[in-house]
């Protein structure tokens, strides 16, 4: 059964409201997706493994920890997924990143690829997919099956908002992957949008609506 974490820091929820209001503009918002996905992204790296190494601080030798291996991929989920990348590599800036384009095809409502480039050694890395809005999950399905074929055993995926219907579905397919949101929504309406939500968070990241 997936985990699902929400991150409830009073300072996730604040930046949280602020997206979901329709008064905020494209600006305030890319830097809002921004912020929240450097902060959340604090606790989704929680697990990684540290090893102690030797330094000399002024005063003498001392043992000290640091992060052991820089094997993290983010994987952003086009396109929405373009504007969490940046508040993540603020915080681990060897991360390498893929990006995954799915769209769902209109007459067999099956999720299509139309583009996939991620790391060459994508098995060997601990993996933080990124999409905004987990919705109906069928992007999220996808992308994590695309993953787990090229190998990877190792894979997060973390959300500003997800429906039921998504953490549902992702569950039923990949009960193994750990899901971390800033909230779980009421539903999805009759197209598909997260109800309350924010809307569309292609459009509302980069102003094409
Ligand atoms: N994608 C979005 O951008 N918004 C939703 O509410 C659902 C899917």
């Amino acid at each position: 059964m997936n985990e699902v974490i929400i991150l409830d820091h009073p300072l996730i929820q604040h930046k949280l409201t602020m997206i979901r209001d329709k008064n905020t503009q494209v600006k305030e918002f890319r830097e809002l997706v921004d912020e929240l996905s450097n902060l959340m992204a604090y606790e989704v790296t929680r697990e990684i493994e540290l090893k102690e190494i030797e330094i000399e601080t002024p005063i003498r030798k001392a043992k000290s920890k640091v992060v052991s291996g820089k094997n993290i991929a983010i994987i952003a989920i086009l396109r929405a997924g373009l504007g969490m990348v940046d508040g993540i590599l603020k915080l681990i800036p060897p991360a390498k990143v893929g990006h995954i384009g799915i769209y769902r095809n209109p007459e067999t409502l099956k999720p299509v690829e139309y583009y996939a480039k991620v790391p060459s050694d994508i098995k060997n890395r601990k993996i933080i997919i990124v999409d905004p809005m987990l919705a109906t999950g069928g992007t999220a399905v996808a992308c994590v099956d695309y993953l787990k074929k090229n190998g990877s055993m190792d894979i997060k995926f973390m959300c500003l908002i997800a429906a039921p219907e998504g953490i549902n579905y992702l569950q039923k397919y990949h009960p193994d992957i750990k899901i971390y949101t800033a909230a779980v929504d009421e539903r999805l309406n009759s197209h598909g949008y997260i109800v309350p939500g924010l809307g569309d968070a292609g459009d509302r990241l980069f102003g094409t609506k």
